[in-house]
Parts: structure tokens; sequence; C-alpha cells
């Protein structure tokens, strides 16, 4: 088992002090910085835009993982590759074409990753595996950082990790809600490569404390 990617998201930041979020991820020995990116329509809420990012960017040099819980992904993706997104996933329940949105995120010189909701099966992206960078797990129903996670979505996991290997193909397994002490070494023991932390990193008292023990 290799040592997960902890990758802190802002969403569970203090919205009128984002780069302290930065500042704080960075100094905590975190490796990716989260992004939640939220329309009002695929999920109720909105949070914040592309100008984010770019502003956000000059902050720090850790990789920006982009997570769009949008309608139209494919609306977003010039903007998002402009501010400095390196890896910039989509719901594969919001689009009719994925391929296409992959191939376009690809074309723009960055890392294309595809995300289930927890009632979406993994063989619904089956035939896209060997085409993306990232699978970004949903181990709560998008839209609010704070829920406890569904420890069910880790036989997804276990799944995808199989499939990796019994198909020689290559992509980061990514776990997006609830993720606390507990639930990453879950996730970790099914395969998770990359570990989202929304709320158990932002109140933690001691960042560095949390992400080595989310780290296991
Ligand atoms: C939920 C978001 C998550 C969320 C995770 O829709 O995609 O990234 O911020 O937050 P916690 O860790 O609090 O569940
Ligand atoms: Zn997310």
């Amino acid at each position: 088992m290799n040592r997960p990617i902890i990758a802190p998201s802002i969403l569970s930041a203090d919205f009128s002090n984002m780069g302290k979020a930065i500042d704080d991820i960075t100094a905590s020995g975190a490796e990716w910085v989260h992004m939640d990116i939220m329309d009002g329509g695929f999920v109720p809420p909105i949070t914040f835009g592309a100008k984010m990012a770019a502003d956000l960017r000059v902050r720090t040099k850790l990789p920006f993982d982009v997570h769009l819980m949008t309608q139209t992904p494919q609306n977003l993706l010039n903007d998002f590759a402009a501010a400095g997104a390196d890896y910039i996933s989509f719901h594969t329940e919001s689009v009719s074409r994925p391929l296409h949105v992959i191939r376009k995120i690809k074309q723009l010189g960055k890392k294309a990753g595809i995300s289930i909701i927890p009632a979406t099966p993994v063989s619904a992206i089956s035939n896209i595996l060997p085409f993306v960078d990232l699978v970004l797990v949903m181990t709560v129903n998008p839209g609010y950082g704070g829920q406890s996670c569904i420890t069910e979505c880790f036989t997804k996991v276990e799944n995808l990790t199989r499939q990796r290997l019994e198909r020689g193909i290559n992509f980061l397994i990514s776990v997006d809600g609830g993720i606390n002490e507990t639930t990453a070494k879950q996730a970790a023991a099914a395969g998770a490569d990359v570990l989202v932390t929304g709320s158990a990193f932002f109140n933690a008292a001691d960042k560095t404390a949390i992400v080595q023990k989310l780290r296991g």
C-alpha cells in the first residue's frame, strides 16, 4: 500500500479567508488542494468559480484538484485550465458523452477525472476507465461537507483496484466525503490513493497532526 495523497477540501474553510486556508494546507504537509465547484443545479449549493482558483494559484505550488459538481462541466473547462487546475474531475451523471469531456480536458493539458455519486455503480464508467487519470468515488451524496461516510462505497474502491490490476490500466482512485481517521484507514485498505478531507482537516487544531493521522 502506497502512502495516500491527502487532499484537503477548501469547501470547509472560512470563505472570508481563503488565502490563509491555502497557506494552512501547504504548511500541513498535505499534497493536494481539493476544490469543490457547485453550481446550484447539479447540487443545491453554489460555491465559487475559476477566479477563486486563479487568485489562489499564486499562494502555493500544490496541485489543484478541481471537482466539478455542475450540470454543464464542459462549459467550465477552459476557465479552470487557465486558472491553473491540475486535475479536473466531473460527474458521469452530469453528461451524456463523458469521453468527449475527458478528451477536452486532456487537450487542455490537464489530468482528467471521472466522479460517481454513491448511487452510481462502477459498471457505469467501466468503458471509460482506460481514458481517465483519476476516479473520484464519492462516499457521501454531493453538496455538503460534514456528512457521515457511506462506507458501503468502499466496495467500489475495491472493484476499481481490482479492475486496474486485471485490465492493466492506470488511474488514481480518490475518495471524497466523511473521511476521518477511521474511514481513511478503510479507504486506504480498499486501495484508495487520494483521500479528500474537508471538515476533518479544517476542524483540526493541529493540521500537521491530522494529515499524518489520515495517512495512517
Ligand atoms: C462534498 C464535497 C467534498 C466535501 C468533503 O460534496 O465533494 O469534497 O468537501 O467534506 P467532508 O470531508 O467534510 O465530508
Ligand atoms: Zn469534492
